[in-house]
């Protein structure tokens, strides 16, 4: 607990919304030190900023390992992360030294579920191809075979991860005619109910989706899930839609299976490395719709995540309840 009148120091890696800012600011508590920045903090600076920090509020882009958690300290009680998404920490060096860790779950998910239908339509039915053409003086008329894509309505869809994004995404395709609905994942979903959900083995969810969408966490068995073996077994007709992890999916492969028509299209909101260098082969395919990690980026729910992920840090500090506690 805090000795009376002593602030706790707290150290914030980057520029985040005011929602959180002022929340910190009004709990005086704790004193805080910003990365004040929209860019990344430097690891160097990372390792600094850190020194003797009770608490740590961080982003996915931070690597969080014992490294970072020996430069911060015995003081350190609490990380909170802004995001869902925690594959970024290194879990067991945290469980270790007894920190506990907030984040944001449930509060990005319409968000983040919204953007994967968005791009999978966009992907499916050629948005960015199109709009490129009308600018680039390629509609000459309206033409029979141009610019076709696939549609929803009587097709099945697989989702690699039927969790709350998973669910939300299935929610919002059901009502374009989805027939099926395939999912796979370690444990069959009660919840999957609600979307006539079927479970059934990732091979054949593959073999039988016309639309595949990875919604899981990154996990060692989800690392590299998405490879030459998999994009093998898909139709040549399916799109494949990515908004989880980038390292979920092998990209070598995934360009292979576009460029070879194995699989007709894809579309990536997340990639390995963040950014996606400009060069990357990836962008040089028309099938390939790549987004910059923007799953979770309405005004709203950033302004919420900031909020939550300060709660969060408010109860490390002081040792009370969390709003979003992760158990680990
Ligand atoms: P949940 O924990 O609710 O869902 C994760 C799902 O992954 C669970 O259903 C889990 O299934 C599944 N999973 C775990 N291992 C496997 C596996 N081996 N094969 C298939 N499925 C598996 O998390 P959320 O839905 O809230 O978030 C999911 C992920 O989405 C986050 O971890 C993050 O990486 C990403 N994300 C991306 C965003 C973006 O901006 N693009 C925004 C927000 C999140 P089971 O329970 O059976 O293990
Ligand atoms: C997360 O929260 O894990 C996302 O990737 C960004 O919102």
């Amino acid at each position: 607990m805090q000795a009376a009148g002593k602030l706790m120091k707290v150290f914030v890696t980057r520029r985040i919304p005011q929602e959180g800012m002022k929340i910190l600011s009004a709990a005086g508590v704790c004193e805080v030190s910003l990365w004040d920045s929209d860019e990344p903090v430097q690891r160097a600076e990372l390792l600094k900023g850190v020194q003797g920090a009770d608490g740590l509020l961080c982003l996915l882009s931070d690597k969080i390992d014992a490294e970072v958690l020996d430069a911060a300290g015995p003081n350190l009680k609490v990380i909170s992360t802004l995001s869902v998404g925690f594959d970024h920490m290194a879990l067991d060096e945290i469980k270790k030294r007894g920190i506990r860790v907030g984040y944001t779950p449930d509060v990005l998910t319409d968000a983040t579920a919204e953007l994967t239908v968005a791009l999978l339509l966009a992907t499916a039915r050629r948005l960015p191809e199109g709009v490129e053409e009308v600018k680039n003086g390629g509609w000459s008329s309206w033409k029979p075979l141009w610019l076709c894509g696939y549609g929803l309505s009587g097709s099945t869809v697989g989702v690699i991860g039927l969790g709350r994004i998973g669910l939300a995404i299935a929610r919002r395709l059901m009502p374009f005619g989805v027939k099926r609905l395939l999912y796979s994942g370690r444990t069959v979903k009660a919840h999957a109910a609600e979307v006539n959900g079927e479970f059934v083995p990732l091979d054949t969810l593959v073999s039988e989706s016309d639309f595949i969408v990875v919604s899981c966490s990154l996990t060692p068995e989800t690392q590299g899930l998405c490879d030459k073996a998999l994009f093998s077994k898909m139709k040549n007709t399916a799109v494949f839609v990515n908004s989880s992890r980038g390292t979920v999916v092998n990209q070598e492969d995934l360009y292979e299976a576009l460029s070879s028509g194995q699989i007709a299209a894809a579309g990536l909101d997340v990639t390995t490395p963040e950014p996606l260098p400009t060069d990357h082969p990836l962008l040089t395919l028309k099938n390939c719709v790549v987004l910059p990690h923007i799953g979770s980026a309405t005004y709203s729910t950033r302004g919420i995540m900031g909020a939550l992920s300060a709660q969060n840090l408010l109860g490390g500090l002081q040792g009370t309840a969390m709003p979003s506690e992760l158990t680990f």
